[in-house]
């Protein structure tokens, strides 16, 4: 079939992009991220650099993006703001520098800021596709992100037309968007399957600038294999759900499960995966990993509603040789969809998350190492936590072979308030908040969570907190750990007595 659209080379394509310009790219994780675009903007960027002239465009994605599009923009020094979310160490140590302004938003909202105009005009829209039709239709590839959203938006679309993702995806992806207020409705998604939208995003023919045509897979990155603590978390949340099971607090037919990404995420999935008690059970969640497939192959998941399949080469291949057998069992929707907290409310969703450091309230934080580092943004977790029918966070009690404990008098930086946190969790056990005021939460975090190193610690800076009060805080005390951090570089070596 001949396309009534150019088809560009790569660096083509980058020379329509101008210095101050926006582009919105499709995907979600390295997912479906741009692959070829991008890099070759990054390569224009270094070479107006040298030549003395500036080069800098502001990116929005779905979440992270792969190596080729963020990575190959921040070593240009090409990024000039970064919306909503990324996980990309050069970029990272940018925000961190202060050389990229980076705003952290939830997931679900991104689409809608756009829509409302919050960020301005969005020049171009980059999206990756499997398939196209003369009339602007579009087959997305192997995650969905904000792709529909940013077609729209978007004054012109760059198409990477990319022959390593399987034209067959066709029917894996549901469409849909909502209308703005105040004339939005209800989604209308009652259970995790329900098929709301359309399997393809229709873009304006006219629009389209470009097809740029790449034959490049996923850069997903492999996962570490699950260590003795992993697996203990893993059990540890797998043990909790069983019993809320038992005492009725969870239905005998289980609830649709949200998981974050990471080490952590996929050893609590296997865990659940593996347990005789916990029931064969569904995911509501954004993105789908190669633990969650392959409990999609073998019927303990029996289906996946996800904004993504962040899986490797070979999982990949495998989905798409059974394709009809995983597109009864999956769906990729939009993020505005796939991470709605409307719909994660009325679904009863059990939201299982990670967190970096959590403190005696059961507040969480997720994001800012030591309250100040900018480690990768807040993700779809809150739009899960606060809709969730239990929310749980997850982490090892201990970081940086124990100099730093995750549990803290009180949480430098704040992304989940105990407002929304219900369970916590790390290798020593878990701590059910859920009915409990301040004092019994501080309580049962010490004795259920915190590292043996630490416990002692956390005790004494309970006995320094002026009783009669409500929440066990101290303002001297309060970030004595991070202080101690600061300074030693070891939180054990925390001396009360200097903190007055
Ligand atoms: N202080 C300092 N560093 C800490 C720390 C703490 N309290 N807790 C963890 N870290 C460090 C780890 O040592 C590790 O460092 P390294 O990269 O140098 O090895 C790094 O943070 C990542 O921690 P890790 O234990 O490997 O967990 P992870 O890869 O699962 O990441 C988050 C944890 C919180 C950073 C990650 O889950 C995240 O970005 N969450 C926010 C987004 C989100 O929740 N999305 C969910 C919806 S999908």
């Amino acid at each position: 079939m001949s396309l009534p659209f150019p088809i560009l080379t790569a660096d083509e394509a980058a020379d329509l992009i101008q210095n101050g310009q926006t582009i919105g790219v499709g995907g979600f994780t390295a997912a479906a991220s741009p692959k070829a675009v991008t890099p070759a903007l990054a390569n224009k960027a270094k070479r107006e650099h040298e030549a003395g002239r500036p080069f800098k465009v502001g990116v929005m994605s779905g979440a992270s993006t792969g190596k080729s599009c963020d990575g190959a923009l921040a070593e240009a020094e090409a990024i000039s703001f970064r919306t909503p979310y990324q996980g990309n160490p050069t970029l990272r140590k940018l925000f961190n520098e202060g050389k990229v302004n980076y705003f952290d938003m939830h997931l679900s909202l991104t689409p809608q800021a756009a829509r409302y105009g919050f960020f301005g005009k969005m020049n171009w829209a980059i999206v990756e596709a499997c398939d196209i039709t003369t009339g602007g239709g579009i087959v997305l590839t192997s995650a969905v992100g904000n792709a529909y959203t940013y077609l729209k938006l978007a004054e012109k679309v760059i198409i990477e037309l990319n022959a390593a993702q399987s034209k067959n995806l066709l029917g894996m992806h549901d469409i849909y968007e909502p209308r703005d207020p105040p004339f939005r409705r209800e989604i209308p998604i009652f259970s995790v399957s329900d098929r709301i939208g359309s399997p393809i995003c229709v873009v304006d023919p006219a629009k389209i600038a470009g097809i740029v045509l790449t034959d490049k897979p996923d850069e997903v990155a492999p996962f570490e294999p699950p260590t003795p603590e992993t697996d203990q978390i893993g059990q540890n949340v797998a043990d909790f759900f069983a019993a809320d099971i038992k005492a009725g607090r969870i239905p005998a037919s289980f609830l649709p499960l949200q998981s974050g990404v990471g080490n952590i995420a996929n050893a609590v999935i296997g865990a659940l995966g593996r347990s005789p008690d916990i029931p064969a059970f569904e995911m509501y969640t954004e993105v789908l990993q190669d633990s969650v497939l392959a409990l999609v192959e073998n019927g303990r998941c029996t289906f996946g509603s996800t904004c993504s399949l962040t899986v490797s080469q070979d999982m990949m291949k495998k989905l798409v040789a059974d394709i009809g057998f995983y597109k009864k069992h999956l769906l990729l929707r939009p993020q505005e969809i796939s991470n709605n907290p409307e719909v994660a409310r009325r679904l009863g969703i059990i939201s299982m998350n990670t967190a970096i450091e959590f403190d005696l309230a059961g507040s969480v934080n997720s994001t800012h190492i030591m309250g100040k580092t900018m480690m990768n943004g807040i993700g779809g977790s809150g739009d899960f936590t606060r809709a969730a029918y239990i929310s749980v966070f997850s982490c090892p009690s201990v970081a940086k072979g124990g100099k730093i404990s995750a549990v803290v008098p009180v949480a430098a930086h704040q992304d989940h308030s105990e407002h929304s946190v219900q369970v916590l969790v790390t290798e020593q056990g878990v701590a059910d908040l859920r009915g409990k005021d301040a004092m019994q939460r501080a309580k049962i975090i010490i004795d259920n969570c915190v590292h043996p190193d630490y416990k002692e610690l956390m005790r004494d800076y309970l006995k320094y907190v002026k009783t009669p009060t409500h929440q066990p805080f101290d303002a001297a005390k309060a970030f004595a750990f991070h202080r101690e951090f600061a300074d030693s570089g070891d939180m054990r070596n925390t001396d009360w007595g200097k903190y007055l």
